[in-house]
């Protein structure tokens, strides 16, 4: 063998020299493999008389961990190059516009959504959010809506079942929500007034024709502080109307309705144009209901935990899907939750048209004012 230091000079100089993983990889077989250089050197230790073997096994012992140290500081450097080569090449610039042909779609009920958000976001409302799979007491009894009570036949309920091996019991059943109005009392049980909340989210009923789907999307909307009127709740709607129709006024009025939870109740309708072809918000002798509301029960505030006696307040819930088929013109709501793609594309929004009281709502420039 050559001179051990020679050896170990040579060595070190190729490793040094590599320029990729490969050629380290090739330098370290050459040297440990197999057929490699010390390897070959181990085998004459049997043949050498015991002194002269155990003063060689050192030097070779010495030199196998200089080499192989070398190699592995050679490979950390090189994996990190690599890994820099790599990173570098795939970097992505997420400046860039999406490539259209890749580009999806926001589905409308996303894109109102974000709009209700923002426009309930600017009037000084937070959002709530609750559960899709709700207990019969924030459905229905804490909405001053007991067992037996005739309005629970109006909503046409999803009950969801119990395990197999409890025999179902239909009052103490599950429900898949109705409408967003637990939100109401989940909102109590958890805030002290003044509360200003909104609560949007899916809501289920057994009905399906051409605007109603057995999923579909409600907002609840819920104020309750000392001195709330059904004033506040007026304003606070038609401000609403007119930054969600993006229209300086809108013609709107108020019917007696009922709901267990508001006393007084009502609808709220706007002003609209149909004719045979078409279906314009904001003009004409028509109307159109666009939501309930009315101003928070006692027995609702009580149920929340609420003293009726301090507090009062109001509370309204609109369907997000129909807002959808009025501001965009879709005439069945069957169709949004079909997933056609062809579909989406056409009543579909780009991905980055954010919503935002100053950006426009859809990009032109709504107002709240
Ligand atoms: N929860 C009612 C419905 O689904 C709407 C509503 C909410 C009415 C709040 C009044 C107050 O029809």
């Amino acid at each position: 063998m050559e001179n051990m230091k020679d050896l170990e000079d040579k060595v070190i100089a190729e490793v040094n020299g590599a320029e990729d993983l490969k050629t380290l990889e090739d330098i370290r077989l050459s040297v440990f493999g197999k057929k490699g250089i010390i390897t070959a050197e181990m085998k004459t230790l049997g043949a050498m008389d015991a002194s002269a073997r155990i003063e060689k096994a050192k030097q070779l012992n010495a030199l196998k961990t200089t080499l192989e140290n070398a190699m592995d500081i050679k490979k950390n450097i090189l994996e990190a190059a690599a890994l820099n080569e790599k990173l570098k090449a795939e970097t992505i610039d997420v400046t860039l516009p999406c490539r259209p042909e890749i580009q999806g779609r926001i589905h409308p009920v996303s894109k109102i959504y974000e709009e209700v958000v923002a426009i309930f976001g600017e009037l000084g409302f937070e959002v709530a959010e609750g559960p899709s799979i709700e207990d019969q007491f924030h459905n229905f009894n804490a909405l001053n809506m007991p067992l037996n009570h005739p309005a629970r036949q109006m909503q046409d309920t999803f009950y969801v079942a119990h395990d197999k091996n409890t025999p179902f019991e239909m009052e103490n059943a599950y429900v898949v929500r109705t409408h967003t109005s637990g939100m109401q009392i989940r909102t109590m049980e958890n805030k002290k007034p003044p509360i200003r909340i909104i609560a949007p989210g899916r809501t289920y009923r057994s009905d399906m024709d051409a605007t109603h789907t057995p999923m579909f999307h409600q907002v609840e909307g819920l104020v309750i502080d000392k001195t709330t009127t059904l004033a506040h709740l007026k304003g606070c709607l038609y401000d609403f109307v007119k930054a969600f129709f993006e229209l300086d006024e809108i013609p709107v009025r108020y019917r007696p309705s009922y709901f267990p939870f508001t006393e007084p109740s009502a609808e709220m309708d706007i002003g609209c144009l149909k004719t045979k072809t078409e279906l314009k918000v904001g003009a004409g002798n028509d109307w159109l209901e666009i939501l309930g509301c009315g101003m928070v029960h006692p027995n609702v505030l009580r149920a929340g935990g609420i003293d009726p006696d301090v507090y009062q307040g109001f509370a309204f819930g609109v369907g997000i899907d129909r807002l959808a088929m009025l501001k965009y013109g879709i005439p069945d709501l069957r169709t949004f939750f079909e997933s056609d793609v062809r579909w989406l594309k056409n009543y579909g929004f780009a991905p980055l048209d954010f919503s935002s009281l100053t950006g426009g709502l859809n990009g032109n420039g709504g107002s709240l004012r």
